[in-house]
């Protein structure tokens, strides 16, 4: 068994996206070759509602899969697939845009703020057009495998016997939310080929690092992405705080990948159709 080594260690920057949301843009554009099939991770959390309330009015997506991952304060959804609703703590929302889809995220004024992740898995070619699909978990429908060294929340994929809430989405990730106590070790199995990075949310970790990581194996606080070698498995070890972290994982496509803000595609041909579409309004293909 060969343990992933950290190999890119990055922070986010300050962003702000949708009506004016204050967040925090961990990796996207300039990063999506080396983080394939994932294009953009953002961490959005503050405490202050003019950071938040602005929200993500209605806008559109195609060719790939948004995934949000609340954890404190709740936000209201709906698309034009007919789903709909409110969101909270721990639940999970997985988009798969496919042809395309319009959706709204607005979180809502929460006296502990409204603090998440939104991730955005790339779609294979012959997958872009194919239906929209949503899926969302509950916190409750989220198994909570205890290890002797922490807690391990299966959000997709399974681990340690357990299997998460969402299936069949399409580059089948796993992503898992990991809290480890003070000074503890985890070992989680990562196959060879598959693309992995982990978030640390809080505390400190430390893992193995590549001989030409700046700053090599010092432990990662919060707000910090990590993105693993190639390997079988990572060994991640939290600090005297204790750490808590998701790590995320699967297959990457090695396919090109043409970007227009909340629409990534093959082709510049395909971007430019999709927006024809939207200014034409036929970009919704199906319901
Ligand atoms: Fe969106």
């Amino acid at each position: 068994m060969a343990i992933r080594e950290a190999v890119l260690s990055i922070k986010g920057r300050t962003a702000y996206d949708g009506a004016g949301v204050k967040l925090q843009r961990i990796f996207g554009h300039a990063d999506a070759n080396r983080f394939d099939p994932f294009l953009l991770l953002d961490a959005f959390g503050s405490d202050d509602p003019a950071d938040y309330l602005p929200g993500f009015p209605m806008h559109p997506h195609r060719g790939i899969e948004t995934v949000t991952y609340l954890l404190e304060g709740s936000v209201r959804h709906s698309d034009s697939t007919g789903s709909g609703g409110v969101i909270g703590p721990g639940d999970l929302q997985w988009m798969s845009a496919g042809s395309g889809i319009v959706h709204e995220e607005m979180p809502l004024q929460s006296p502990r703020g409204v603090h998440g992740l939104q991730l955005w898995v790339n779609l294979a070619a012959r997958e872009k057009m194919q239906s929209p699909a949503y899926r969302g978990a509950v916190a409750s429908e989220v198994p909570v495998v205890p290890t002797g060294s922490g807690t391990v929340r299966v959000l997709s994929g399974s681990w340690g016997g357990a299997s998460g809430p969402i299936v069949g989405v399409a580059r089948s990730p796993v992503y898992l939310d990991i809290e480890l106590n003070p000074g503890s070790t985890i070992q989680l199995d990562v196959p060879r080929g598959r693309t992995a990075f982990f978030y640390v949310l809080s505390g400190t970790v430390t893992t193995a690092a590549a001989e030409d990581l700046p700053g090599g194996s010092k432990p990662c606080s919060g707000g910090t992405c990590v993105l693993l070698g190639a390997g079988d498995e990572a060994l991640l070890t939290a600090g005297p705080e204790g750490a808590r972290f998701v790590i995320v994982h699967a297959p990457p496509l090695h396919e090109p990948i043409a970007w227009g803000g909340p629409i990534v595609m093959n082709t510049r041909e395909e971007l430019d159709r999709a927006f024809r579409e939207l200014d034409e309004g036929t970009f919704i293909k199906s319901r």
